[in-house]
């Protein structure tokens, strides 16, 4: 093997520029000694042919910037045969002997449909916020979003205690609540309102009532997306309870941001084992973690496990809300 690309695609997350670094420079640095093309926005530039060459200096002041250098994209047309072979004529052309694809399920799918109709020989990092990947324990991106939510929840609390405010505060994570529940433990929070966990609101406004007795009436509560609306939440609560509250939707601030220490490691050896798969021409296989060791799974098979939400942890963050 002479030459690979890599590219991102989906939502982006605070890791892929270290990923992507990580791939560069491993296979341009180590006895691989690689071509490394990299493609932009994703399937999409696959498609077009969006390709240049990056070399140890393409990827220098890279490791702590959030977002992806090489942008990203959501690509319908790479869900279509007619994409993927246009895809694949863009690699040959490009003499392009293995790919690495930075991003979520939808873009593992798409790696995945690559391999299947053309053989071609791709490996898959996890680089999502949203912790939903089942066979991996974490996701590259995770820990930063979780830690830029647990710094909104730390000054949300400040004003909120000092006004006797109840705050309902909308995470992301799509349909995983992980980002909640992480949060929601580290930050102290009241309650945690997540997908994979019934949610019985009579409950939710006795313990309200509770704390107010206890002599508190700033609770932090935290919304996983997709549930209902902040506001919604907000209006029942408030009517029910009598307490004041206010509503913050994060959004994006949680996929942007310089990546933690545990994300840039995770992407350093990710993206090193990506490329040692590649070149032992171990194909359709994606990398990931489990109890702290680097992981690679079939895609096939990645795609089909379910993700585990970890019950214990959302009990714990519940009786330490208390
Ligand atoms: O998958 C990452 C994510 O940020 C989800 O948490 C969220 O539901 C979605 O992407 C938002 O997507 P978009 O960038 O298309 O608005």
């Amino acid at each position: 093997m002479k030459r690979i690309a890599v590219l991102t695609s989906g939502g982006d997350a605070p890791g892929m520029n270290a990923a992507i670094r990580g791939v560069v420079r491993y296979a341009s640095n180590s006895d691989a000694k690689l071509d490394v093309y990299g493609v932009q926005r994703g399937y999409e530039g696959l498609i077009k042919g969006k390709l240049s060459r990056m070399d140890g200096r393409s990827v220098s002041d890279t490791i702590h910037r959030g977002g992806t250098i090489l942008k990203t994209a959501r690509c319908m047309e790479f869900t279509t045969d007619a994409g993927i072979e246009q895809a694949f004529k863009v690699l040959k052309a490009y003499e392009i002997e293995g790919l690495v694809v930075i991003g979520g399920d939808g873009s593992f799918r798409g790696m995945k449909d690559l391999r299947d109709k053309f053989n071609f020989p791709c490996v898959g990092i996890p680089g999502t916020i949203d912790n939903d990947l089942g066979y991996t324990d974490f996701t590259l991106g995770f820990d930063t979003a979780v830690n830029t939510v647990l710094s909104a929840i730390n000054n949300i609390r400040d004003t909120m205690t000092s006004h006797d405010r109840a705050c309902v505060i909308e995470v992301m994570g799509r349909n995983c609540g992980d980002i909640a529940v992480y949060a929601g433990l580290a930050g102290g929070a009241e309650a945690m309102v997540v997908p994979e966990m019934p949610f019985d609101i009579d409950e939710l406004i006795e313990k309200m009532r509770r704390n107010v007795l206890k002599g508190k009436a700033s609770d932090i509560i935290i919304l996983a997306e997709g549930m209902t609306s902040c506001e919604t939440l907000k209006k029942e609560l408030e009517d029910k309870t009598g307490i004041t509250l206010r509503t913050i939707k994060l959004g994006y601030i949680q996929r942007g941001g310089t990546p933690t220490m545990a994300d840039r490691i995770f992407a350093a050896r990710c993206a090193v084992r990506a490329v040692d798969l590649l070149v032992q021409g171990k194909s359709g296989r994606v990398v990931g973690s489990k109890d702290n060791k680097i992981i690679d799974v079939e895609v096939g098979e990645a795609l089909k496990m379910k993700k585990t939400f970890d019950k214990d942890l959302y009990r714990i963050a519940t009786i330490l809300g208390q």
